[in-house]
């Protein structure tokens, strides 16, 4: 059990020594607390029972107090202004669980008790189009969540839903044979001139109609020059990808194409769901909103078809028990939709869950949707090589360093890390100064402050082979104590798919780390060389959980 979990048990367990009563683990109501308010931790118990109970709040906290059992974790535990119940660890009590986690190669982070075969859809670029920051987000938190699943245990499935099918595809091949070749690195331009002509040369619209005809009954021809455009954006996406370091790969891919040969299985599936409109067939309406059509009056299927397509194949024949979908804000509505149709016919149930995990769009400095001067959307490569120009810049020059590589990590680092750090469901400004400054909560704070661990490691010749860790004065506790609650951290990041709650974790650890390095001196310390360790050993792991890389030394 997690620290705060044994404290709620301790809780629990005293209230229903002292009062008969049977409350959960949550009702003990334990939060992080500090000392000088006379707790590590904090129990509201008391405020939460004293209405039911009929009972002043004080004398319930005194009584809990009388009845909790310290179990060689606690100091005797007091109360505090109107019935708070301060809770005090041990120091030796703090020492042991600390030594423990040096031979501990998982830092107390437990492997989930019920492993989940989780898919979590993620980036899901346009074919023929270029990536955008809109794409960035869902990349950069579904990298974060993928890598938090695998690392509590779970089975994870990387998925990109690739547009890669569809009416545009028409237009696009047709384009494609008029040129020869997707022109120059520029794939929005190339969508651009293919749209334009769909639109100002009939000629060129009835090919680009009978063209999608023939790509959707299998025309081999048809089907081979598609592929090219499909291979043409998958290098460009995986550059994207090599470039963030993520773990997204061509291996990931299921694009829309690949469900539709269940489009018409689907359909025939939902069928008693179905009501006819227009010579549309329609599923669920909610309230006011539009159905989702799920075949056109011409026989066609929707990007809502393929969704559902995609739902009932990853739940019923790969039997996936949690759907994650890393998709911005805009889609809620079509997601909702998707999720209660599915759930009608019987796709979603108690073992097949999924959730949409929302995010709000990328903003520039002047607080509008982040473009290029010239009112296009910003290119992912650029922006990306930007990064790391201004992270090298941030770096300056240095011998004793691989600058091109640390600049690489504190650049794509700082996007990452602005993006995993900004509340999710709003919107965020892309600010390069806020994103690389070298204090504050950013990536390259954590990373300086690993690195500069590193460097007091590399001189203490990193083998002290300090096992009994001691903590006595006030920022060895605190560091300690921000140590045991990583476990919790990522927990609550993973639970609810944020991973603002780690990077906030990670922070506060280094801030305290800096506390306790400005304290005593280190080196010569066998336990301060420990903890000093542990605390590395913590940044790492946490950053890699989010994606960000932690240079040895900067
Ligand atoms: N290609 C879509 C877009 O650019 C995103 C796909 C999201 N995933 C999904 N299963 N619909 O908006």
């Amino acid at each position: 059990m997690l620290v705060g979990e044994l404290l709620e048990q301790l809780v629990v367990d005293a209230v229903r020594t002292a009062l008969g009563v049977e409350i959960s683990r949550a009702e003990a109501l334990v939060r992080p607390s500090a000392p000088e308010r006379g707790g590590d931790y904090q129990s509201n118990v008391a405020m939460g029972l004293a209405k039911g109970l009929g009972r002043p709040s004080r004398d319930i906290a005194d009584a809990v107090v009388s009845a909790v059992d310290p179990a060689g974790m606690l100091e005797p535990p007091t109360v505090g202004g109107p019935g708070f119940v301060n809770l005090r660890l041990r120091d030796d009590w703090l020492g042991a669980q600390l030594t423990a986690l040096v031979d501990d190669d998982r830092l107390g982070v437990p492997q989930a008790a019920h492993p989940q075969r989780v898919v979590v859809d993620h980036s899901g670029p346009n074919v023929a189009k270029e990536m955008h920051v809109g794409h960035l987000r869902s990349t950069i938190i579904g990298d974060a969540i993928v890598r938090m699943k695998q690392f509590l245990g779970h089975e994870v499935i990387r998925r990109n839903h690739l547009g890669d099918w569809g009416t545009p595809f028409g237009m696009l091949v047709e384009r494609l044979l008029e040129v020869g070749r997707v022109e120059g690195e520029d794939l929005n331009a190339f969508y651009r001139a293919a749209r334009a002509a769909f639109d100002s040369d009939p000629e060129f619209a009835d090919r680009a109609r009978a063209r999608v005809v023939a790509l959707q009954s299998g025309d081999e021809e048809t089907l081979a020059h598609w592929r090219k455009l499909v291979a043409e954006s998958q290098e460009h996406v995986e550059r994207v990808y090599r470039a963030l370091g993520v773990q997204l790969t061509a291996a990931d891919s299921y694009g829309e194409s690949f469900y539709d040969p269940f489009l018409a299985d689907t359909v025939d599936e939902l069928g008693p769901l179905l009501q006819e409109s227009d010579g549309a067939l329609c599923a669920f309406r909610d309230g006011e909103s539009a159905p989702i059509i799920v075949r056109k009056s011409d026989g066609g299927y929707t990007y809502a078809t393929t969704d559902l397509a995609a739902l009932r194949y990853w739940t019923q024949d790969r039997d996936a028990t949690e759907l994650i979908y890393v998709i911005g804000a805009p889609q809620r509505q079509h997601l909702v939709m998707v999720f209660a149709t599915a759930t009608a016919a019987g796709w979603l149930d108690e073992r097949h869950r999924a959730v949409h995990v929302s995010f709000g769009s990328v903003l520039g400095d002047d607080g509008r949707m982040l473009r290029t001067r010239s009112g296009d959307s910003v290119k992912l490569v650029d922006l990306l090589d930007e990064a790391v120009e201004r992270a090298a810049a941030v770096i300056g020059e240095r011998s004793d360093l691989d600058v091109s590589a640390v600049a690489r990590a504190v650049g794509i680092g700082a996007v990452k890390y602005a993006d995993l750090s900004s509340s999710r469901e709003k919107d965020y400004a892309f600010t390069w100064d806020r994103m690389l400054a070298t204090d504050g909560n950013t990536s390259v704070y954590l990373q300086y402050a690993n690195a500069r661990i590193r460097s007091i490691l590399r001189k203490a010749g990193d083998t002290t082979g300090a096992r009994g860790i001691v903590v006595h004065e006030r920022t060895e506790r605190a560091l300690a104590i921000a140590l045991l609650r990583l476990p919790a951290a990522i927990d609550a990041a993973d639970r609810s798919c944020t991973p603002r709650t780690l990077c906030g974790h990670l922070h506060e650890l280094a801030a305290e780390f800096s506390r306790f390095y400005e304290g005593r001196p280190i080196l010569g310390d066998p336990s301060r060389l420990g903890l000093t360790r542990l605390t590395s050993r913590a940044l790492v792991l946490g950053l890699d959980l989010l994606g960000i890389a932690a240079p040895e030394r900067m």
